[in-house]
């Protein structure tokens, strides 16, 4: 059987092709899945997507109609895909629920040690033998605050670098990590974030994308940060209310923010558009700011990850088709006990 993967990076290919040749054929398209793409799906049985594939109710209509029956979407999260509308077409939709957290969580403090001591500004600097210190001082991270939204796998392998660098631990989570209380993490109500907000020097986001975590850091968060604040999103762009986090940087505040993803990062991330007009002005103005680093969606983009990620990719195929039940299955939904 052919299986046809969507939305392949260059880097990815040989990798996707290693693994799936023992099993399948599989045919690896750069283009990710969209009203437009779908229809090539046609034929297709077994499908595979990546994080930035449109799987809503049109596209899945479409693949359904094509005769396709099995997604294998290549990432943890699964917002991208609406799965009220899998199920009720009877698509199986599995997803990769474990990777690597070290590849992400190691981004993050990426990013935010890059903002704090002013990296892509140096560096851009000496390149140019511009060996001038001004404006590139930075702030000891030993002693200051780490607050972590989200403590789950990746949040708590943050934590683990945040203890590292002496930093104190708040966190905010529906559920307490014991590891990160092992480590002297002391989780603020879940109704009062705003204490996080207020007392953290160091905010990084790991809670998934849902209805109830949308525009998260909206303009109050944002106000209730302190000013000299660092700020951090390697998990999903709907977190942050981006033209409020755009006012705020406008009135000069926050010491960094580091972003790995953006909210309309749809049809922009993973592709080359250089040589277009840009359409989108919030991201134009965001990338603007001396304080900001923007990355294209690469903090799981790690040789260990992205093997493990195309590994499971492949036991979730090879499970629908024994008619094996994991945990990586999302759709159909499992049967009550
Ligand atoms: N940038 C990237 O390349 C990349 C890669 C992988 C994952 N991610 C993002 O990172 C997120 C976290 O991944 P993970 O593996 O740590 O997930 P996880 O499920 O292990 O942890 C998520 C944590 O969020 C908490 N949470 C869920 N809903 C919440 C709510 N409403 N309020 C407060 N806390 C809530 C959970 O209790 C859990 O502890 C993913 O959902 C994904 O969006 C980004």
């Amino acid at each position: 059987m052919e299986i046809l993967a969507f939305g392949v990076q260059a880097d990815e290919r040989p990798l996707i092709e290693k693994a799936f040749a023992p099993h399948h054929d599989i045919r690896c398209l750069d283009v990710f899945l969209s009203e437009d793409t779908a229809p090539i799906a046609a034929g297709y049985e077994i499908i595979s997507t990546s994080v930035n594939a449109s799987l809503d109710n049109r596209v899945l209509q479409t693949l359904a109609a094509g005769g396709t029956q099995m997604i294998a979407q290549r990432s943890t999260g699964f917002n991208n895909i609406d799965l009220q509308v899998a199920e009720r077409l009877g698509l199986t939709v599995a997803r990769v629920s474990y990777y690597s957290p070290y590849s992400v969580a190691e981004f993050a403090w990426t990013l935010a040690t890059a903002v704090n001591r002013r990296i892509v500004r140096a560096s851009n600097r000496t390149r140019d033998f511009d060996f001038r210190l001004d404006g590139l001082m930075g702030r000891d991270l030993r002693g200051r605050t780490a607050g972590v939204l989200g403590t789950g796998k990746i949040g708590e392998a943050f934590t683990r670098i945040a203890h590292g660098f002496g930093m104190k631990l708040l966190g905010w989570d529906v559920t307490q990590n014991p590891a990160c209380v092992e480590l002297g993490m002391t989780y603020v109500d879940v109704d009062d974030k705003e204490r996080l907000f207020a007392e953290s020097d160091l905010i990084s986001l790991h809670v998934p994308l849902l209805p109830a975590t949308r525009h998260l850091i909206d303009a109050n968060a944002l106000r209730a940060m302190k000013d000299d604040a660092i700020l951090v999103n390697s998990s999903r762009g709907g977190l942050i209310d981006t033209d409020a986090l755009v006012r705020e940087l406008r009135a000069g505040r926050f010491t960094g923010v580091g972003l790995d993803v953006y909210e309309a990062e749809a049809g922009l991330f993973f592709l080359d558009k250089s040589l277009e007009a840009v359409e989108d002005d919030t991201l134009a103005r965001l990338v603007t700011f001396p304080n900001v680093v923007v990355t294209s969606h690469q903090a799981y983009y790690t040789v260990d990850a992205v093997s493990q990620i195309i590994e499971t990719t492949v036991q979730n195929v090879l499970d629908y088709q024994a008619g094996r039940r994991s945990e990586n299955v999302l759709v159909p939904a499992a049967p009550a006990n």
